[in-house]
């Protein structure tokens, strides 16, 4: 039995190789050597962290490099290499990009979601890496948190459903050796989604910040997603979050990180949920515990991370770990659970019998049938706000006019964790733009201009597509500075934050909707923007398109009744950013559109 096999494995090893296994490292600061000399257990790509041949021969064969070292190892031990395939395996060039969580939310469709990341994970492990960060299983309740697009939305009961995510990745049970399944890691254990913002000690961080909550909250809002994701679907790992928790109950201001906190990672997770795959810490979490270096292992370590992310400092993680271990103060008890939970996952995946990549599926990357289920995934997590006049769908008959800053750019359409960490509209991916699905689907009856600076026949139907430039892990400010700082109301700094559409983009849909003989709108985003009443008031139908990846057809299934639109929202359209944070069964719930709401078309 695997239990047999790892306990036979543990009990040959030194304390430097079980270290060495509870050590993971980046790719572009540890070579194969560095694997062999210190038993690395896992090498893993940050964003955009891509081999120089970025295309799936590429990937394979860096992998089975850092194999290679592995094997030379006195144990022959496997490395397990991770990467954030969020989307599709999306930092690989010519993959398959599915929309953001976001989207897939708004499709309420678990079927859809556990076969989309099924997708996902045949093409990441076909091309070497076995082991996904994702998904996030966030439940976000600010949608100025620069993560937002990574949630499936804000209902606790949504985003548990969707934990199928997991399933989708690894399979069921005892699928885990397969070569189109890799090891899931539901994050970011707990409340990333729920952070405040303006904390009493002037935080404005959404991102890293702190959940000011009571403890029936946070089970309620953070921790709800994490039973089924374990229980049910049997996540084989998890990433403890880099935000902190205050229980209102015992008095604002003492915000424990959760990479710290014993209670959360031991009491609930491993004990009270019976979480029995490894922990691994987010990129350097662990230095930004209070403490010095060894203070700062031991606290992560004795809490119940398991495997730590060390991007650059793996030696001195090493270093500061045996001594830690050496001087008493972390058991090696502990050492062995966390290495035994590292060989479990390793024998489970398979990959002491098949170490290196099984390349069969590699012409499936990016194939017709992969990208046939993202089309039919965008498709579907349209959702239609307004639809004055019955504007949609839109005849193949008549002109249309095209603007908008997000119409024809593949990079700003596939969001952050593309290709790059951030994102970009200087990425290119291989897909189809918005404004190339429509083209294809009206006959190719279509005039585009970017600003709407040429003239609107006026009997076009006008289609502008505006919305958001990529971001991932910051604030993501619409068309603006992303770390602008302005003198909050008590002098303390704050960000300058707002969700309004760019200037640019309301003067596009003010020319057009003033021109064309009717005009859609499409907000191509990862959470609702601000859209000034008097602009909307000139729109005849609005769509929220969130962030559809590579295949931007599916938009255009939908506007010219292809496919119907069915897509209902997963978070809560404010009026304006004041409104945040805004969620349904709040006290006073005045939004633009409500939670769930989508209206459908014949
Ligand atoms: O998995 C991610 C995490 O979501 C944010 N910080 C970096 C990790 C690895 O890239």
């Amino acid at each position: 039995s695997t239990e047999r096999r790892v306990d036979d494995l543990l009990s040959r090893m030194t304390l430097a190789e079980k270290i060495g296994q509870m050590t993971q490292a980046e790719r572009a600061n540890a070579t194969p050597e560095d694997v062999t000399e210190l038993g690395l257990g896992s090498i893993l790509s940050g964003g955009g962290s891509v081999p120089a041949d970025n295309t799936p021969e590429g990937w394979a064969d860096m992998v089975d490099a850092y194999q290679d070292g592995a094997l030379a190892g006195r144990l022959g031990i496997p490395v397990l290499y991770g990467v954030d395939a969020v989307h599709g395996h999306a930092n690989l060039y010519g993959a398959t990009v599915f929309p953001h969580n976001i989207g897939l939310g708004a499709t309420r469709d678990r079927r859809l979601v556990e076969e989309v990341n099924h997708i996902t994970a045949k093409e990441t492990r076909a091309t070497g890496p076995q082991w996904n960060f994702a998904p996030c299983l966030c439940v976000v309740r600010d949608d100025r948190w620069g993560r937002t697009y990574e949630s499936f939305g804000e209902s606790p009961d949504l985003v548990s459903r969707l934990s199928v995510a997991v399933r989708g990745l690894q399979g069921r049970r005892g699928e885990l050796d397969d070569r189109d399944r890799v090891l899931a890691t539901p994050k970011h254990f707990a409340g990333d989604g729920l952070t405040t913002y303006g904390t009493p000690t002037g935080d404005y961080t959404v991102d890293q910040g702190i959940s000011i909550v009571s403890r029936q909250e946070f089970a309620r809002l953070a921790l709800a997603p994490y039973w089924p994701a374990i229980q049910k679907y049997d996540a084989g790992s998890v990433m403890p979050s880099f935000s902190s928790v205050d229980w209102t109950e015992d008095g604002v201001g003492n915000p424990v990180k959760m990479t710290a906190n014993r209670q959360l990672l031991t009491g609930v997770l491993k004990r009270r949920m019976g979480f029995d795959g490894l922990v691994i810490s987010d990129w350097e979490a662990i230095h930004q515990l209070p403490g010095d270096w060894n203070t700062q292992v031991r606290t992560a370590v004795n809490a119940g991370v398991d495997m730590a992310m060390e991007p650059a400092q793996f030696r001195q993680f090493i270093t500061a770990l045996t001594e830690e271990v050496e001087a008493g103060r972390v058991s090696r008890a502990r050492i062995n659970d966390a290495v035994r939970r590292i060989l479990t996952a390793k024998f489970e995946l398979g990959l002491f019998e098949k170490p290196y990549t099984d390349r069969r599926n590699i012409d499936k990357v990016g194939s017709a049938a992969h990208r046939k289920v993202a089309r039919e995934a965008v498709a579907e997590s349209q959702v239609l706000l307004k639809n004055r006049g019955g504007v949609l769908p839109l005849s193949k008959k008549a002109p249309v006019y095209v603007a908008g800053s997000n119409a024809d750019n593949i990079g700003n359409q596939a969001g952050g964790w593309t290709l790059t960490w951030q994102g970009g509209s200087t990425n290119v991916i291989p897909g189809t733009t918005i404004l190339e699905g429509i083209d294809d689907a009206s006959r190719r009856n279509v005039t585009f201009s970017e600003t709407a600076s040429t003239p609107v026949p006026s009997n076009a139907t006008g289609v502008v597509v505006v919305g958001e430039t990529p971001y991932a892990e910051g604030f993501g400010d619409v068309g603006g500075p992303r770390w602008a700082y302005d003198p909050g109301d008590n002098g303390v700094p704050r960000p300058v934050k707002d969700m309004l559409l760019s200037a640019a983009d309301q003067q596009a849909v003010d020319t057009v909707c003033t021109q064309a003989a009717e005009c859609v709108v499409i907000v191509v985003s990862g959470r609702p923007l601000e859209i000034p009443p008097a602009l909307l008031s000139k729109i005849d139908g609005l769509v929220a398109g969130w962030l559809p990846g590579s295949e931007g057809d599916g938009v255009a299934d939908v506007l010219f009744g292809k496919k119907r639109f069915t897509g209902k929202l997963p978070v809560t359209w404010p009026r304006t950013v004041d409104q945040e944070p805004i969620n349904v069964g709040d006290a006073d719930y005045d939004p633009l559109y409500p939670y769930g709401f989508g209206l459908s078309t014949r």
